[in-house]
Order: C-alpha cells, then structure tokens, then sequence
C-alpha cells in the first residue's frame, strides 16, 4: 500500500523536532527528478541545513540551487560537479565533502544504474 501525502508531510513536519537543526545532505543525483525533489523537501522542511547536489549538469543544479535559497535563506546548497560512473571522481568528491563536513545525516542515491554502454548509459530512462 502506498504512504500518504498527509502521512509524508506529518512525517517531513515533524523532521526538526525530531533531528533538530544543522543537518547534512549529499544528493548523489540531485540535479534532477527523485533526487532533486528529495533535495526539495529536505531545505523545506529543516532549518540551517547544508545540502550538497551531485551530478553533471551544472546549469540545471544552479538553478536548482537558486530556488533552494529562495525556499529557505538560512540553508545552503551547493552543487559538486561529478561524473560518479568514474570511481576517481566519486574519491574526488568524497575527499571534498569530508574536507567541508564531519558527518553527513542523509545520503540520497538516485544516479539511476550502472550501465556498460559508456556515459550515456549511465542516464536514467525518461
Ligand atoms: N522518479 C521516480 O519517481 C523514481 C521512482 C522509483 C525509482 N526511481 C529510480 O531512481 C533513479 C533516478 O530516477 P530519476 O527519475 O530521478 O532520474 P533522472 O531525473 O534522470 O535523474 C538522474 C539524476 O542522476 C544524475 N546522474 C545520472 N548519471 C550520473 C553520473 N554518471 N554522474 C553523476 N550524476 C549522474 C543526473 O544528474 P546530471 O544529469 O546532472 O548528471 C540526475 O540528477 C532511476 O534508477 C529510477 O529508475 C525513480
């Protein structure tokens, strides 16, 4: 059976009382679709949160990123350009996030499968 809407947001209103504030995202994927929406209702419904979006389209993530602001000033996102189907970037941007956080409350994986049919793959299906 499918959750609620009602349930969800109760469950997503309820997120500061129950983790408090200054909490730590990483989106792998968060440039679009599942990953972005995620990325969405965490900054709605936390408070001085930091969120990181990983993906490859730079344009799509500012954007994002400029909405997210607007949501809520007190948060910050930032985009990290990444191709994770490279295991040297996916050490690259594990060695940056750890440089900037000592720990991370939410890891949100959504790049969609691995595929052996190079980069383009790698892209979910629409
Ligand atoms: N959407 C849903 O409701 C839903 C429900 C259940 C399951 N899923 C599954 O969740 C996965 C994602 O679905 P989606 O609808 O969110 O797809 P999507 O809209 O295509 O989003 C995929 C995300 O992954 C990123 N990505 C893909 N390949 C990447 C790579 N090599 N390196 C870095 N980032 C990469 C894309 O970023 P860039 O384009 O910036 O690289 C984008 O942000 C799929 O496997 C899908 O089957 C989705």
């Amino acid at each position: 059976m499918m959750v609620s809407i009602t349930a969800v947001r109760d469950n997503n209103g309820a997120i500061p009382r129950l983790y408090g504030s200054d909490l730590v995202a990483v989106f792998v994927g968060g440039t679009s679709g599942i990953g972005e929406s995620t990325a969405r209702a965490f900054i709605r419904n936390t408070t001085a949160s930091r969120a990181y979006l990983i993906g490859r389209d730079q344009a799509r993530a500012s954007r994002i990123i400029e909405e997210l602001r607007q949501i809520k000033p007190d948060s910050q996102a930032e985009f990290i350009k990444s191709d994770v189907s490279l295991l040297r970037e996916v050490d690259e941007v594990c060695m940056d996030i750890k440089k900037k956080e000592d720990r991370l409350n939410l890891f949100f994986l959504s790049p969609g499968t691995g595929s052996m049919k190079g980069p383009d793959g790698m892209k979910a299906r629409k």
